[in-house]
């Protein structure tokens, strides 16, 4: 059966900041009751689907989750299916299906990949008060979704399928796979503990959750573990959790790598960072913590660079020490310009392309480092001439106050984005 899709149909794809807004986007209908606002959203419920080659199970997904919420949130929920450019065309299937199923929309998207930022663009195209996420491969039963649906209307904020509860459990899943899901939720609780022992199934990819949870909230996921980010961020105080059987998969198979493994602890890490202690800090004193602490990081790799240089230029090729001295120094430069540019400031070099803007980053760079040596000599004279402190623990401060220095100017100077170039 030949059937055309409608790409005009398929929704657009939101690109930026991963936030949720309070209300959704082109919906300003407000109901304004005696001078009380009280603003709705045109649908109770949005129900997120994301898909990668899942095209051999869309179909029946569709179909129960349509049977299960038509009774009970009649023309009142909608199925948005954020597909990532499905080798097996899995956003053509789910489009032309909208022709039979109008509670269904579906995104397409052929740039961002992943997981928990697929459902957080198909959150941000949302019209519920509701938001939920389910996978797409028949694996999550859709029949709990009502005991999820009557857990919010129960006042919780979240309410998460727990594989971990009373009625939970998985179908068969090898040793190997409850290890290492089992393993990945201890590393939780001990980097993470507020947030991952919050519930029993940190790993849940299917639960539902209040919009204003999470509304205005930046969110910043890596991998696959949407649920601990709305943890981490959320402002979730009322949790429930209903018991489900995690199922086997029928058509084709689970997307999970090794990557999924080594993103969960970069996620753990990043939220650990900028929710707990550190985070706090950072925001109380307005100094981005995080990002010193990897130019900190990338200033000891450059601190190898010259020592290694200065050994083989001296040590083994017998130049002069102060010629050494400097052409390590560059290198040492150059080494912490490459990782700066890719790592630190990474979220400001993109979006700076082009070789002409990253040469004049890295002009910039070596002349505040050169300032840096500069300021380094003259404090260290100062604290040992000066102050008669211990020549090393002079350096030391030195470079202490050299590497502030450095980061706050090339925070402000060198990475700062002057032109956006238009979003790519
Ligand atoms: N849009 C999009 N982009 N969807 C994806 C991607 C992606 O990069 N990767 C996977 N998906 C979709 C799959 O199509 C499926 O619908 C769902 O996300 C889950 O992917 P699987 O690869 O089947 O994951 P799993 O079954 O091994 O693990 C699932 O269950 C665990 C327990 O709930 C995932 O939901 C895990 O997040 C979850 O922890
Ligand atoms: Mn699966």
């Amino acid at each position: 059966m030949t059937t055309t899709t409608h790409l005009s149909s398929l929704i657009p794809v939101p690109s930026g900041v991963l936030q949720v807004s309070r209300l959704p986007h082109d919906n300003q209908a407000s109901d304004w009751e005696h001078g009380s606002s009280q603003l709705t959203c045109p649908v109770r419920f949005s129900l997120i689907i994301p898909t990668y080659n899942e095209s051999g199970n869309i179909e029946k997904l569709i179909q129960q989750l349509s049977a299960i919420l038509d009774p009970i949130l009649p023309n009142d929920y909608e199925l948005i299916v954020v597909d990532d450019n499905s080798r097996d065309r899995t956003w053509e299937l789910a489009a032309n299906l909208m022709a039979d199923y109008s509670c269904l929309r579906v995104m397409r998207r052929q740039g961002e990949q992943g997981l928990s930022t697929a459902v957080i663009r198909g959150w941000q195209v949302a019209q519920g008060e509701v938001l939920g996420v389910i996978d797409g491969d028949l694996q999550h039963p859709p029949e709990i979704l009502p005991k999820l649906l009557a857990a919010i209307e129960n006042r919780a904020d979240l309410a998460v399928a727990s594989r971990h509860v009373e009625g939970g459990g998985v179908s068969s899943w090898s040793l190997v796979r409850r290890f290492l899901s089992r393993g990945a939720q201890m590393l939780g609780i001990i980097l993470l503990p507020r947030v991952v022992s919050s519930v029993s199934d940190p790993m849940s990819g299917y639960f539902v959750l209040r919009r204003q949870a999470i509304a205005g909230k930046i969110l910043s996921p890596v991998g696959y573990k949407i649920l601990i980010e709305v943890l981490g961020r959320g402002e979730i105080n009322r949790i429930v959790e209903v018991g489900y059987v995690f199922q086997e998969r029928e058509e084709g198979q689970s997307k999970v790598t090794w990557r999924q493994y080594t993103d969960y602890l970069h996620h753990l890490l990043r939220l650990r960072l900028s929710t707990g202690r550190l985070g706090w800090l950072s925001q109380r004193l307005d100094f981005p913590i995080g990002r010193f602490l990897r130019f900190a990081f990338v200033g000891l790799s450059g601190l190898v660079v010259d020592m290694g240089a200065l050994f083989i230029l001296h040590g083994v090729m017998g130049w002069g020490l102060t010629r050494s001295a400097i052409v390590a120094a560059e290198l040492a430069i150059l080494n912490n310009f490459v990782w700066n540019d890719l790592w630190t400031f990474k979220d400001f070099s993109q979006r700076q392309r082009g070789k002409r803007k990253l040469i004049k980053r890295l002009l910039k760079f070596n002349l505040v480092c050169l300032m840096g040596v500069i300021l380094k000599v003259l404090l260290l004279n100062v604290l040992f001439n000066g102050l008669h402190i211990n020549p090393y623990l002079a350096n030391f401060l030195a470079i202490a106050v050299v590497t502030l220095w450095n980061f706050w100017l090339n925070l402000k100077l060198s990475w700062r984005v002057t032109e956006v170039t238009e979003e790519v």
